[in-house]
């Protein structure tokens, strides 16, 4: 495996099963009392320039779990966000340091540190993608369905981070892709092509198609982390773009429902959805730790 986790499209499908059979083993001894301080001594940094719950939380517990401690670096408070440049962050925090996770805006600063530093770099979020989501959405997804092979995968709503993301993991372990979006919203371009050439993968605007004996259904925010102004405008363009009872009348009957989360109850999906399929969402945020730390181990412990 690479040094770093900067996005999916990096990983093989072996890759990408290795993290997911060590993610299952340090669930299964977490959830056993089976101690596993496989990064006894190491320290990760956290950069956030990006609110987040679940990732800092997740990520922290993790290193714990792991016998290493974290570091939570608001960009607010480090000399980051007033202009030093991240090709010497990235030099500094090498010296202090064994990983960084870091959440920001763009794909090109995650892919600056990697290059500058000499550290484990792993991509808590950018504009462009959410890696560590994936990674816990294609466990959790297993762990429901038991494998990937001819299984339908469904996206609907904004062509964002997460949809880049599950495209890119989709594809890769033999899943069909189905995204539904506006025709000015769609996901990156050249994963779309990628997706195209790769697997079976469709983008269209008609929800119902997308969905249509769908495995697994997805959305996310109609409005992402820096895209606060656009709100009013996305509640306009995004109106029908929402997991509801029609969309679930589609899907497979024992079809899956996923969020990454925070999720915005009666916009990209109904309360009543969410609450019927809360058990698989919340296993979702849940298989984060777990999926990160098996991440944290393949990165950083030196066996
Ligand atoms: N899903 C996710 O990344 O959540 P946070 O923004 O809370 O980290
Ligand atoms: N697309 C969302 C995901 C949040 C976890 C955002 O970038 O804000």
């Amino acid at each position: 495996m690479a040094n770093h986790l900067l996005k999916l499209m990096d990983l093989s499908e072996k890759e990408i099963t290795d993290i997911l059979n060590l993610a299952d083993q340090l669930k299964y001894e977490k959830k056993h009392g089976i101690e596993h301080h496989y990064l006894k001594g190491k320290t990760l940094g956290m950069i956030f320039q990006k609110s987040s719950t679940r990732t800092r939380v997740s990520f922290e517990v993790g290193m714990y779990d792991l016998g290493g401690s974290a570091l939570f670096l608001s960009s607010r408070d480090l000399q980051i966000g007033r202009g030093e440049p991240v090709e010497d962050t990235a030099r500094v925090l090498s010296g202090y340091l064994d990983g960084i996770m870091i959440r920001t805006y763009k794909q090109s600063e995650v892919e600056a540190l990697a290059q500058h530093g000499s550290i484990p770099i792993i991509n808590g979020l950018t504009d462009y993608c959410h890696p560590c989501q994936v990674l816990a959405d294609l466990m959790t997804f297993r762990e429901f369905k038991g494998n990937f092979a001819g299984k339908k995968m469904c996206y609907i709503g904004d062509g964002n981070n997460m949809a880049n993301s599950l495209i890119v993991g989709g594809i890769k372990m033999g899943m069909t892709v189905a995204i539904a979006c506006p025709k000015a919203y769609q996901p990156d371009a050249e994963i779309m092509k990628w997706a195209t050439e790769n697997g079976e993968f469709i983008c269209t605007e008609d929800i119902l198609e997308a969905a249509k004996d769908a495995d697994v259904i997805y959305t996310d925010v109609w409005a992402s982390m820096g895209q606060e102004d656009e709100k009013a405008e996305r509640e306009k363009v995004f109106k029908n773009y929402q997991i509801n009872d029609n969309v679930m009348a589609v899907a497979k009957p024992d079809a899956m429902v996923q969020h990454c989360l925070p999720a915005h109850r009666e916009e990209e999906i109904t309360a009543k959805v969410l609450e019927e399929h809360a058990e698989e969402i919340f296993a979702e945020a849940e298989n984060r730790l777990h999926a990160q730390k098996a991440v944290l181990v393949k990165l950083m412990s030196d066996k």
